[in-house]
């Protein structure tokens, strides 16, 4: 059976007293609770992901990076690889946030090779895609999200699918306060799920985590996670508050 999975991405939010609290109070909040196949997951800046870790030890919420270098090592400046994030424990990964789509440059090319570097080094990728606003508008949106994946990911074997999981984030409802209806993020979930299947095989595709990102809150997430094709969420704002992003992991229960 597919993972259920609640992803908070802090992007460049939380100072490190901010990222420790954060953390505990998740932790705390999350300890008495009983979660079936569900993953909770947090992603803070990089420099908090140690302190981050210390603090979710033993805990039920796992820590992963928001990005990675696809290089092992070398001579770039201000760059993380991902032998760097497994040497400090990390099992995950975010890649493809439209955020670093949009404002870093990064490619479907160079995105398939982040993913073939972070599965290298046994990380798990939360892979992120999704439509523009006017993508949607002119019907183009199936044909975006099927180029974005097959260009990323196509070129993987069956087998490393074993640690994708795939984020639809149409841009148009991130950090937007507008979201996909349930009934808009199930029928793309249906329609990756689909592709993937015709790519691979449905037995590969049933097993695939599709997460739904864009505007996810208390009051929406239970009626987005209640659609058959939804295993969860990646949450952004709603993730800097433990009790909203508690919230939310509830509402998958
Ligand atoms: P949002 O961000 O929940 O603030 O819309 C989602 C994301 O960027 O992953």
């Amino acid at each position: 059976m597919r993972s259920k999975i609640v992803a908070g991405n802090w992007k460049m939010n939380n100072d490190l007293a901010a990222s420790k609290a954060l953390a505990n109070g998740l932790v705390e909040g999350l300890k008495d609770k009983n979660l079936t196949n569900t993953r909770v997951v947090v992603a803070p800046t990089f420099v908090n992901l140690t302190s981050v870790k210390e603090v979710t030890e033993g805990s039920v919420v796992e820590v992963a990076a928001q990005n990675m270098h696809q290089a092992k090592s070398g001579a770039f400046t201000g760059e993380i690889s991902g032998e760097m994030l497994t040497s400090i424990g990390l099992k995950s990964v975010i890649l493809g946030h439209s955020e670093r789509r949009e404002y870093f440059g990064e490619s479907d090319a160079l995105l398939a090779e982040k993913v073939t570097a972070a599965l290298a080094n046994n990380l798990e990728v939360i892979f992120c895609f999704g439509e523009v606003l006017e993508d949607r508008k002119s019907g183009n949106h199936f044909a975006v999200v099927e180029s974005q994946i097959s260009n990323a990911l196509f070129g993987l074997e069956a087998a490393a699918w074993k640690n994708i999981v795939l984020a639809y984030e149409p841009v148009w409802a991130i950090g937007t306060g507008e979201t996909a209806s349930a009934d808009q993020a199930q029928e793309m979930h249906a329609f990756i799920r689909k592709i993937v299947a015709d790519k691979y095989d449905a037995a590969l595709a049933e097993e695939v985590s599709i997460l739904y990102g864009g505007s996810c809150k208390p009051g929406n997430a239970k009626e987005i996670f209640s659609k058959e094709d939804v295993d969860g969420g990646l949450i952004g704002g709603a993730a800097l508050q433990a009790t909203d992003f508690i919230a939310i992991i509830e509402a998958i229960q």
